[in-house]
């Protein structure tokens, strides 16, 4: 087994700047959680899976064998990082968004060799430390933490160079967002960059249901953990009363849709209570948490185009699982 690392207290000089941007009102958050629980179908948005917990379970996901967005996706990376370095060029400004622990980004920097890297998220604590050991691993380079809610808007601050942005949204993150929703999401990226902005994007795309579906429901049960643990987060927010014990993960391809839907299902009839407010579930009613739409390569790159971009690249696996696109302002 290997020893634990004594943690080492990082010198100020070398601790990464971090910028809390404008959040959500508790108040507005409440609201929205509220709305979302009150709604004929439930609803709890998947940006609060992210709690510091909720983002540690997404980093073990990522390491199942049956997460294949990320093994096919590094697959790529590992494959392609000339053909990606030629395509990108270097001195890029790097915006990672929804960065996580950082990892993609990082294998990335020694083919890119961006100039600044800026990486947002709205799981802060969690993305604090991640930077603080890039920036021990890259002390010359120019990292900056951005803290914010993305789904509302991309703002960057001032300290993030305006030009040759390269905006970095790997991990199918984008399969979030319906479709139409994703149009305009990247349409405002379009709208945050230079002419000179690009984007790298990785997209998961449509393959066999049983693959599928083991991607999100692993027999370990980590993705079950990582679905339930949203309840202890919307708990803490709302002040609302759920028992995780009563909740169970589902995971399921809706074909027609295209898209993997994530619920939690009520194991009995259940009342959750909360300041002002309660909503009553009966036996299997269920609460939707996650949509992750899938792709077929000429689907998204129309998607690109249709919200302002230019994809120039498109990379895919041996199996054509996952798509690594390239694409210009
Ligand atoms: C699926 S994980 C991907 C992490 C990493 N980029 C990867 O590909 O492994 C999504 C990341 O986006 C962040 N995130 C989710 N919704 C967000 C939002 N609305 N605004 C900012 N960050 C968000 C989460 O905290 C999490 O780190």
């Amino acid at each position: 087994m290997k020893p634990l690392a004594t943690p080492t207290r990082m010198p100020d000089t070398v601790r990464p700047r971090l910028v809390q941007m404008q959040l959500p009102s508790a108040q507005d958050v409440r609201a929205e959680l509220a709305a979302g629980l009150l709604a004929p179908r439930a609803t709890i948005a998947p940006k609060y899976f992210y709690d510091e917990l909720g983002s540690h379970l997404f980093a073990a996901i990522t390491a199942l064998d049956e997460y294949t967005p990320t093994r096919t996706e590094a697959e790529i990376f590992a494959r392609r990082r000339g053909e990606i370095a030629a395509a990108v060029g270097p001195e890029t400004v790097f915006v990672d968004l929804g960065a996580g622990n950082c990892a993609k980004a990082a294998r990335l920097f020694g083919a890119l060799r961006p100039r600044q890297y800026a990486a947002v998220d709205i799981s802060v604590d969690f993305l604090r430390s991640a930077l603080e050991c890039l920036q021990r691993e890259h002390p010359d380079l120019e990292i900056l933490g951005i803290g914010q809610d993305f789904a509302r808007g991309l703002a960057l601050p001032g300290e993030v160079h305006a030009q040759r942005r390269l905006f970095f949204y790997p991990g199918s993150s984008i399969g979030n967002f319906a479709p139409d929703e994703a149009i305009v999401f990247l349409h405002r990226l379009h709208a945050c960059g230079a002419e000179d902005a690009q984007l790298l994007i990785g997209v998961d795309l449509i393959k066999d249901e049983a693959v599928l579906n083991a991607a999100y429901d692993d027999p370990l049960g980590v993705t079950a953990a990582f679905n339930r643990n949203v309840l202890r987060h919307v708990g803490r927010l709302l002040d609302a009363d759920f028992d995780v014990a009563q909740w169970k993960h589902v995971a399921l391809y809706a074909a027609r849709e295209a898209r993997i839907e994530m619920h939690l299902e009520a194991l009995a009839d259940v009342t959750v209570r909360w300041p002002g407010a309660e909503r009553r579930f009966a036996r299997g009613e269920r609460i939707h948490t996650e949509n992750s739409y899938k792709y077929r390569p000429e689907t998204f790159a129309e998607l690109l185009r249709a919200a302002g971009w230019n994809p120039r690249h498109v990379w895919l696996d041996d199996r054509a699982w996952f798509a690594l696109f390239h694409a210009a302002a």
